[in-house]
């Protein structure tokens, strides 16, 4: 019998599942239940929250952390203690999670758009110059998918301006640049540790940093505006209640022990991926290396699809036929930030710090053509997908190439999928 499509009735590459996330066993269990049974759940009198923070920015080679709600806090917080003004403008990507560009937006400041590399999905260094006006204060790299964008380019762009680097590491728990973890390569650094992130307790964030003050000023941002060390009753800053949970800290702890191995895992997977699936016509994987990024988180597995390949089907229809192989993948963002109508619309609320700054902007007149092509040919692969094995990773690229073989089988697939 001929061979067919799973979508089509054919027998799929895979049936057995790929790892499962989050992953937790009895560590975990004990170190919720230490909490529960302590009686001390909050940080005020607990001591996991520091204590986690202590180890997460050892274990990412930085000198402060300051755990926080979640990543979009973080960020947020981490935009304020670099001395963001209203109306001030920060220079972000368009292609990442809304949090990068909207924390800006809540801190009272602009959002800039420069577009990416085609190569890495990351801010792209020779155009952030073009984009920088007086009021600019920041640029936020985002390590995308963890794989760590340009630094030394950027802060020493960032340096010959005067600017503030804030890393958005929320896909790069364990990445590194040089050698070097990433976090607090930039003035701050910005985790999320929400479920799907390489390391988890559901919700959560930290900031870290090198730097001292900022430390003692996001610890007072996320501390209701106290100093540390202050009376329970004082307050010197516009700070909220961003603090994490003892369960939180307690639970990521445990999870913390396990990264270190996961990430090596992940890293291991990457590049036996791209081998395989270079070699299938129409897919491409995304560049590694090329600007000293050495150790690769793996938040995403991204692979560029060229529907000519493929018959001119499009992403959508190729991910619906991976799944039914037994591959998780799907497109990433349809749509670059800027056409977001929190953008187009600039619904900015009472946050119009950009009226001040820009009333000439309109993110309408935004174009980033990288940005937009990676919005129509990215397939994303999860990051628990490649805590597999090998033979795991074999399966991904045998079901792309049984996929790319028998592309006649997609057409029509389009509506069905999209
Ligand atoms: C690049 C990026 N930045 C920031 C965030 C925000 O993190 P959180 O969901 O913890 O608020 C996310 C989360 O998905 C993200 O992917």
């Amino acid at each position: 019998m001929s061979e067919r499509l799973a979508i089509r009735g054919g027998t799929p590459v895979r049936s057995r599942p790929f790892p499962a996330w989050p992953i937790s066993d009895s560590t975990d269990e004990q170190a919720l239940l230490r909490v529960l049974h302590s009686g001390r759940w909050g940080r005020l009198n607990g001591e996991e929250v520091g204590r986690f923070e202590r180890a997460f920015a050892a274990y990412q080679e930085a000198r402060h952390g300051i755990a926080v709600t979640n990543g979009t806090a973080s960020l947020r917080l981490a935009v304020l203690a670099a001395g963001l003004r209203a109306g001030d403008e920060v220079i972000v990507p368009p292609y990442t999670f809304i949090a990068t560009a909207s924390a800006v937006i809540e801190a009272n400041g602009t959002p800039i758009f420069v577009d990416i590399e085609p190569e890495t999905y990351n801010l792209d260094p020779d155009l952030i110059e073009a984009a920088i006006t007086p009021r600019t204060r920041a640029i936020v790299p985002v390590h995308f998918a963890g794989l760590a964008a340009d630094m030394d380019r950027i802060l020493a762009i960032a340096r010959r301006h005067g600017l503030a680097v804030i890393e958005d590491c929320a896909h790069a728990h364990g990445s590194t640049y040089k050698g070097r973890k990433v976090g607090a390569l930039g003035d701050l650094g910005s985790f999320s540790f929400q479920s799907s992130k390489n390391l988890t307790s559901g919700e959560g964030g930290i900031i870290l940093t090198n730097d001292d003050r900022l430390a003692a000023d996001c610890f007072s941002l996320h501390h209701v505006g106290r100093p540390a060390g202050g009376a329970w009753y004082e307050h010197h800053n516009p700070g909220g209640n961003y603090r994490m949970t003892e369960f939180q800290a307690a639970l990521l702890g445990s999870q913390l022990v396990r990264l270190e191995a996961q990430t090596v895992t992940r890293d291991a997977n990457g590049p036996r991926l791209d081998h395989g699936l270079a070699a299938v016509p129409g897919l491409r994987p995304l560049a590694r290396g090329c600007h000293g990024e050495t150790r690769h988180a793996y938040h995403l597995y991204i692979v560029r699809y060229d529907p000519d390949a493929f018959g001119g089907a499009p992403l959508a229809a190729f991910c619906a036929a991976m799944n039914a192989e037994g591959v998780p993948c799907g497109p990433g963002y349809s749509i670059p930030l800027y056409r977001q109508e929190l953008f187009t619309r600039m619904n900015f609320g009472a946050f119009n710090g950009y009226c001040n700054a820009r009333p000439d902007l309109d993110y309408r007149t935004v174009s980033c053509p990288a940005c937009e092509q990676a919005c129509r040919e990215a397939c994303w692969i999860a990051q628990s997908v490649l805590l597999g094995s090998a033979a795991d990773m074999d399966d991904i690229v045998a079901a792309a190439a049984k996929v790319q073989r028998l592309h006649g089988g997609l057409s029509g697939l389009a509506t069905a999928s999209a």
